[in-house]
């Protein structure tokens, strides 16, 4: 069956070239003329490499008939995942080629995808007219064969192809043949951080174009702030009419223009109007909104009115499919944003499948359509032959430029179009924006790479500080390379297009950001990097989590070369769950601004367009964590941007005892299209009693004594409900087993591991915090007072920390008092300072009185509020993909323990503190590759009990915690805490 076939066969696989014989570039409209989907089952081959081809592929005798069958669309190396992965591996690099830079050249070892399938012609379709075969995405390039005739050939994975079938096709059975390559010099320009997968992963059509139909229209539909109308004008082929009947245009010359009566589309109010544009043979369909995109004065204007881009970045992926992803799974990812006041979304960095485009003109979303150009693998080499300077490559470029604007122009909801990501700057680049200039002038072009800003028109960077923002909006940031550059782009908005890398546990520092953008007119928002872990399915073969199933990143497979969880970096998990970053992002970002001081409820605004009749407010008095009033809350509508004071509501309640919180939620007052009535916005909340809230307590023990007595008790002995042994230490509670150590570390998270995309040896590597010694080095029983010091290191260090803990019966409680001192030449930042319990795994729920419901850490606390939060120790742990610290309740001051519902152990604080409670040991987390290594203690559970822990920054790509977040040595002076025991079962 397969053969050496010459070279020249597979010529253009390295021949920069975009493609050969296609079709002219252009939307597929929902149209009258016929259609049939060639998506399903077809026959399929992989051919490990170019020499072990099907000489015959095209033939339409050739016998398939014990080829494999698969679905269509796919992408090969996720079929049969998890159990039965059938045709090679997915695999992960962030910027390095996995093949030879060697342009435009690629290996000879290039797994090929034969693809075979017939199809019936319906007769209409050969009447008149042409028939178009239409792929939507092919990875990476493809050879096309209709009925023995080899038709012609594509490259640029995520955009459509079209090639005419009319000479060969006839009536009753097609016989049509594919040829896949996973890697061709398409690949050059698809480095994108992701993985490698391949194959016809978007849908297939045929499609009748009747002679003299509508093959395009682009569409233009203004709005003008001042006069209130909207513009419409329609370029569509001549003799074909327009028709809207909501706007009064009843087969009218699509040429207009005319001014209507229109309500604008804005991602706020995504009003969508439905225009048919027909002829006597054809009838499409555009649904239209209308807007009006501007940069001006350093702003973006639609409509008039500035924009603040509050956004994502968002790749396409499905931990089962890959690439290929369902409308639900669009959609889910659309009303996921929505639901999390998320505005605005890029779609880094290629077209994405055209239906989300649909969605976000329906559901309203700001969208940057990013072109399928990444070339970031030649900055290994200094950018050494980089195709984007290399007149060989210029049509290349152009075709896809060409082919996303042609496909994408009549969707309202992109403000911009984007050259591509990281392909350094040149020639090619500037040929794009120019031509898009011509083609669409009322979009704005973005481009990260082109610093100068002399072919783009917004200063978009990655990754910048918050100091280097606040230069910006200053006026005061470095001048371009090119002095002439430098007033113009003084001149453009300044956006943040990839910031706070959302990699497994982070990222923090999100709300001092949004301070910056919501106060400097001159900075238009961010793109979170990124959406969604991309997480491949996989299952657990040994072990006591066999079975279990559990996503994958770079090195599973087996990859020679790869960047491990650089992949799974989103604020959702892979299938989806909302990461609790997802909650802090919410919040920043939320829609209004409630707080409530000195009587009054104030909600400030921070919509541009809408006002907030959408919003219902409700309040909720707490004592202590508990709500003990509830009600409605009437809040006028407040315009867009405006603020509204209301009274705070009577409270009917006795004075409080202890801490008493309000809390006022903004709701959707009606369900929408993405969240029910009565899905939370936004919140504001404060302490309406007079009880401090300190954030770092104080100890109230004198500092160690100087000389130490090693001491002992010549026989274990017990203070109130506890047990000690022979040297001081805690052994029982009630009855229980117990045991308590000083504790300074952390499992390692993505944030301490890795800077600028490196893995590194965290700072704290050579403390050995991960392997601390303990020494009991003072003890003294005086009554019913246990007096201890713990003197703890790691080997080889002199830096020393003391934990002096005092133990004191009060009745049935027992009463801890501790402090902690650093010895030694400390300095810089430690990951945590506080004791470590282990306590029967029998007690499998948490009560707490603090910060919740989701974990919070120094810089990820917006999205929590003040309440009594109750969550099993299951649900307490964030599941992050690369296993590593997580689930910490912040600001806690009672927590109870139960098992099953009963009460075992109550712990009071006298300041808050931090507090994880989790199944397994912080070793067993950090040795952890992936969650199904996760095995709980069969007798124990872990009880972190912090008087602080390290902030979590972005550092994994981008700053490190801020300095008002971090837990530095020089605070430590005088750290302690006060806990009181209530042992609540025997
Ligand atoms: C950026 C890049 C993204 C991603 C990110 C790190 O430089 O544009 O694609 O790689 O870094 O996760």
């Amino acid at each position: 069956m397969s053969s050496s076939t010459s070279s020249s066969t597979h010529a253009y696989v390295s021949d920069p070239a975009p493609g050969t014989n296609r079709s002219p570039a252009r939307p597929a409209l929902p149209s009258s003329a016929g259609q049939l989907s060639l998506d399903g089952e077809w026959r399929f081959r992989l051919a490990d490499s170019l020499e072990d081809v099907t000489a015959d592929l095209g033939d339409p005798g050739l016998d398939d008939s014990r080829w494999d069958v698969i679905e269509v669309p796919s992408c090969w190396q996720m079929l049969g995942r998890p159990d039965e992965p059938r045709y090679g591996a997915p695999a992960y690099t962030n910027i390095r080629y996995p093949f030879p830079v060697d342009p435009p050249f690629v290996p000879e070892e290039n797994p090929t995808g034969e693809y075979r399938r017939t199809f019936e012609v319906p007769a209409a379709f050969l009447a008149d007219g042409r028939c178009l075969i239409r792929f939507e995405g092919v990875d990476s390039a493809f050879a096309v064969w209709c009925n023995g005739e080899r038709i012609g050939d594509g490259k640029g994975s995520r955009l459509p192809t079209e090639f005419d079938l009319t000479p060969v096709l006839r009536a009753g059975t097609n016989q049509l043949a594919v040829r896949v390559h996973q890697w061709s010099s398409g690949s050059y320009l698809e480095d994108q951080d992701m993985w490698w997968v391949s194959g016809i992963f978007r849908s297939v059509r045929l499609l009748h174009r009747p002679s003299g139909g509508i093959d395009d229209v682009f569409v233009h539909a203004d709005f003008d702030h001042e006069s209130g109308l909207g513009r419409l004008r329609v370029d569509a082929p001549a003799g074909a009419r327009l028709t809207c009947q909501e706007l009064g245009l009843d087969s009218v010359d699509p040429a207009g223009p005319y001014e209507l009566a229109v309500e604008p589309w804005t991602a706020e109010t995504p009003r969508l109007y439905s225009l048919t544009i027909a002829n006597d043979v054809e009838r499409v369909e555009v649904r239209t909104g209308f807007r009006t995109i501007r940069i001006d004065d350093g702003q973006l204007l639609v409509n008039g009115v500035p924009v603040l881009l509050q956004g994502v970045n968002r790749h396409e992926w499905d931990p089962v499919t890959g690439r290929t992803l369902s409308e639900e799974t669009m959609r889910r990812d659309i009303e996921l944003m929505k639901q999390h006041n998320i505005n605005a979304v890029r779609t880094s960095h290629y077209p994405p499948d055209a239906r989300f485009l649909d969605l976000c003109d329906e559901y309203g979303l700001w969208v940057i359509d990013e072109c399928d150009v990444e070339t970031h693998g030649f900055v290994m080499n200094g950018w050494r032959h980089n195709p984007s300077d290399d007149p060989a490559w210029r049509d290349a470029y152009l075709d896809r430029m060409q082919r996303m604007v042609e496909r994408d122009k009549n969707h309202p909801s992109i403000v911009f179009w984007s050259l591509g990501n990281e392909s350094d700057t040149g020639a090619n680049l500037a040929a794009m924006s120019e031509w898009t200039r011509r083609r669409d002038p009322g979009r704005p072009i973005h481009y990260e790479g082109n610093r100068e800003c002399d072919y783009v028109d917004v200063y978009s960077k990655m990754y910048d500080p918050i100091d280097f923002v606040e230069r910006v909006a200053l006026g005061i940031d470095p001048p371009t390379d090119d002095p002439a550059n430098d007033a113009r782009r003084r001149s453009l908005p300044y956006l943040l297009v990839e910031y706070a890398h959302a990699m497994g546990n982070g990222p923090g520092g999100l709300a001092e950001y949004q301070a910056l953008f919501d106060s400097h007119r001159r900075l238009i928002g961010g793109f979170i990097w990124e959406w969604i872990d991309h997480g491949v399915v996989l299952r657990q073969q040994t072990g006591p989590n066999a079975g279990q199933t559990y996503y994958g990143y770079g090195g599973d497979f087996g990859e020679p070369l790869h960047d491990r969880n650089f992949i799974a970096d989103g604020l959702v998990l892979p299938d989806r769950t909302p990461s609790p970053a997802l909650a802090d992002y919410a919040q920043v970002i939320a829609p209004v601004r409630i707080v409530v001081d000195a009587g009054i409820v104030e909600v400030r605004s921070r919509l541009a367009f809408a006002d907030t009749s959408h919003l219902a407010f409700r309040y909720y008095i707490s004592d202590d964590g508990i709500d003990v009033q509830a009600g409605d809350l009437a809040v006028p509508a407040v315009a867009p941007g405006a603020t509204v004071r209301v009274p705070m509501p009577t409270i009917e309640l006795p004075p409080a005892r202890s801490e008493r919180w309000i809390r006022v939620e903004a709701v959707l007052a009606d369900k929408t299209t993405w969240a029910p009535a009565g899905h939370r916005l936004a919140f504001g909340e404060t302490q309406l009693t007079d009880v401090p809230v300190p954030q770092r307590p104080i100890s109230t023990l004198p500092p160690p004594p100087t000389r130490r007595d090693p001491g002992s008790a010549d026989r274990p002995f017990s203070i109130g409900p506890a047990e000690f042994d022979t040297r001081g230490r805690l052994v029982r509670l009630s009855g229980h087993a117990v045991s308590l150590v000083p504790d300074l570390w952390r499992a390692t998270i993505d944030n301490d591991m890795y800077a600028g995309g490196q893995a590194v040896p965290t700072v704290w590597e050579p403390l050995g915090l991960h392997r601390l010694r303990h020494r009991v080095s003072h003890l003294s029983v005086d009554g019913d007072q246990l007096f201890v010091i713990i003197r703890s290191a790691g080997a080889a260090t002199d830096q020393l920390i003391d934990t002096s803990l005092v133990w004191t019966a009060e009745a049935d409680r027992l009463r801890l008092q501790t402090r902690f001192d650093l010895v030694g030449p400390w300095a810089g930042t430690i990951p945590r300072l506080g004791l470590r319990l282990s306590v029967p795994a029998a007690w499998n729920e948490l009560t707490w009185f603090g910060l919740g419901p989701h974990e919070t850490y120094a810089d990820t606390r917006s999205g929590a509020w003040t309440s009594r939060f109750r969550a099993s120790v299951d649900e307490l742990q964030t599941p992050y993909t690369r296993p590593q610290e997580n689930g910490q309740r912040s600001l806690v001051r009672h927590l109870e323990l139960a098992a099953d519902g009963t009460p075992a152990l109550r712990i009071d604080a006298d300041s808050p503190i931090s507090v994880t409670y989790r199944p397994w040991s912080t070793e067993a987390l950090e040795a952890a590759r992936h969650t199904a290594d996760l095995v709980p203690d069969p007798d124990r559970n872990w009880l972190h009990l912090d008087w602080a822990q390290h902030g979590v920054g972005s550092a994994a790509c981008g700053p490190g915690v801020l300095p008002t977040h971090a837990l530095t040595t020089n605070q430590v002076a005088n750290a302690g805490f006060t806990l009181t025991f209530h042992p609540l079962t025997n």
